[in-house]
C-alpha cells in the first residue's frame, strides 16, 4: 500500500509544468557539477604525478650522500632496514632491567630461513663471581674461531674486569645482579645470561660454564659435536629419593605434578628454541620462585622439570661437563696443579659411557669442574695436546682417546 501511493506521487508530480523547468535547471547543474569534478580530476592526476617525480627526485637525492638537506635526513629517520636486527650488539652492555630484556629476548622470528646469511654461532655463557682464572686457556681455546662463537659473562654486580681490549673477554661482561647459590637468583642468573645471548640472532647454541670450567677438546671438535647433535645436553632425570622427587613440593600442582618434576646438572647445553622458551616463561617461574627453597635446588630443576613437559624429545637426559661426585657430600671434587697429567684429562671424556644422536659414544664429556686457578699452568703446558685435537668430530672418529 505504501508503495503504490509513493508511485502514484510521482507520477503526479513529474506531469506538472512547474516541475518541468525545475528539472531542467537540475539537468544543467549536474552537467557544471560533472565539469568541476573532471577538471578536479585531472587537477589531482597531475598533481601526483608531479608527486611521483618529486619522490623519486629526492630518493635519488637521497641516495647521494653529497647532498643532505634536512627534508632528507626526515627520511633516513624513517628508513626501516634489517640491519638493527641482525647485526649482534657490539658491546653487551644495555640499559634493560630483567622484565624488559626478557621481553626483548622473547622476540623470535616465526618464518623459516633468514634473508641473509646466517652462521650460527655458539654461546659460551660464564657463570662467574667475577675473574676467570682459566681465561688465558679460553682465550687459546678461541683463537682462530672468530665468527662462530660469542661470550657472555655473568659476575657479582660491583666486579670490574679489566681484561685488555684484545681479549676474547673484553666487554662480554653482562648487567649482572647478586646470586645466592642454589636459589632462585641463580636460576634468575642463567636466564638472564640466556636472554642476553638470544639478542644475538646468530647464536644458535648455548652453553653454560662457570669459571672452575675447563674445555676438554679444541674449539672445532666441540662445534661439530654440539652442531650436529639431534639434542640438547640437558638432564632430565625422574629421580626417587630425597635428592629428587623429595625435593617436589604439592604446592606446585596443578602447574607441575610429582610426575613431571626432574632433576638435571646445572651446566647445560641447549638450542636457541629451547632458550627462547626459558625466557618466555612466566607459568612456572613463579611456582619454582615460591616453593624451591633449599634443600630444593632450583638451578638442578627448574629448566630440567619445564623443558621436559614440552620438548622431552629434545633432551639428551645428559650433561656435557664432567664433574666428580665421588667424594660425597654437597660439593663436587676441586682438582689442583698436582691433579693435572695427560692421562687424568685423557680420561675424562670417556668417564662413561653415553649416546649421541642415539649411538654408543666413547666421548660424553667436553667440559670439566671444578678446577682450582693453581691448575692453570700444568693445562697450559697440556694444552696443545688438549685443544689441538682433531678438527671435528667426523674426522676423529677413530682416533677419539688420541691425544
Ligand atoms: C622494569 O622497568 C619497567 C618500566 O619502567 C617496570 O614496569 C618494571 O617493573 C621493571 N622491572 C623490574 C624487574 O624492575
Ligand atoms: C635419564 O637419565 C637417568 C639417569 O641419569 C635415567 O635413570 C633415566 O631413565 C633417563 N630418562 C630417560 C627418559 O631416558
Ligand atoms: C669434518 O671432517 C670431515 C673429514 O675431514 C669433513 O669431510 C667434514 O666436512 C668436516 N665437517 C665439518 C662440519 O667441518
Amino acid at each position: 500500500m505504501v508503495m503504490e501511493m509513493e508511485e502514484g506521487v510521482k507520477e503526479n508530480g513529474a506531469s506538472t509544468p512547474k516541475s518541468r523547468v525545475t528539472n531542467q535547471t537540475r539537468a544543467l547543474l549536474s552537467m557544471r557539477l560533472l565539469q568541476i569534478l573532471l577538471l578536479f580530476l585531472v587537477l589531482t592526476l597531475g598533481i601526483s604525478v608531479v608527486g611521483i617525480h618529486m619522490i623519486k627526485f629526492l630518493k635519488i637525492q637521497h641516495l647521494d650522500p653529497v647532498a643532505p638537506t634536512t627534508v632528507l635526513s626526515m627520511y633516513d629517520h624513517e628508513t626501516v632496514s634489517l640491519d638493527s636486527f641482525i647485526r649482534p650488539p657490539s658491546n653487551v652492555w644495555h640499559s634493560m632491567n630483567d622484565t624488559e630484556l626478557l621481553w626483548r629476548a622473547s622476540i623470535e622470528p616465526q618464518r623459516n630461513g633468514y634473508p641473509f646469511k646466517r652462521v650460527p654461532k655458539l654461546a659460551f655463557m660464564f657463570l662467574a663471581k667475577g675473574p676467570l682464572p682459566f681465561a688465558p686457556l679460553w682465550e687459546k681455546f678461541f683463537k682462530g674461531n672468530e665468527g662462530l662463537y660469542s661470550i657472555y659473562v655473568h659476575s657479582l654486580p660491583n666486579y670490574k674486569s679489566d681484561f685488555s681490549r684484545s681479549s676474547v673477554f673484553y666487554r662480554r661482561y653482562i648487567p649482572s645482579q647478586a646470586v645466592a647459590w642454589g636459589e632462585m637468583s641463580m636460576g634468575e642468573a642463567e636466564r638472564r645470561l640466556l636472554a642476553n645471548a638470544l639478542l644475538d640472532i646468530s647464536n644458535e647454541w648455548f652453553v653454560l660454564l662457570s669459571e672452575s670450567c675447563i674445555p676438554l677438546r679444541g674449539f672445532s671438535f666441540i662445534y661439530s659435536y654440539v652442531s650436529e647433535s639431534k639434542y640438547s645436553f640437558m638432564g632430565a632425570a625422574d629421580e626417587e629419593g630425597p635428592d629428587g622427587r623429595g625435593r617436589y613440593r604439592t604446592e606446585m600442582e596443578p602447574e607441575i605434578t610429582l610426575s613431571q618434576w626432574r632433576k638435571g646438572s646445572q651446566w647445560f647445553e641447549i638450542n636457541r628454541k629451547l632458550a627462547v622458551e626459558i625466557v618466555q616463561d612466566t607459568t612456572y617461574y613463579p611456582k619454582f620462585k615460591e616453593f624451591c627453597r633449599p634443600p630444593c635446588y632450583v638451578d638442578e630443576h627448574y629448566f630440567p622439570t619445564m623443558l621436559s613437559m614440552k620438548h622431552r624429545l629434545l633432551l639428551a637426559n645428559r650433561t656435557l661437563t664432567w664433574t666428580d661426585w665421588s667424594r660425597g657430600g654437597a660439593h663436587p671434587a676441586t682438582f689442583g696443579k698436582a691433579d693435572i697429567t695427560e692421562s687424568f684429562l685423557k680420561k675424562l671424556p670417556g668417564a662413561k659411557s653415553c649416546l649421541y644422536n642415539d649411538q654408543q659414544s666413547q666421548i660424553c664429556y667436553l667440559f670439566a669442574r671444578k678446577f682450582a686457578p693453581s691448575a692453570l699452568e700444568p693445562l697450559l703446558q697440556l694444552a696443545p695436546k688438549i685443544l689441538e685435537l682433531g678438527s671435528n668430530i667426523s674426522s676423529t672418529r677413530h682416533s677419539w682417546f688420541l691425544f
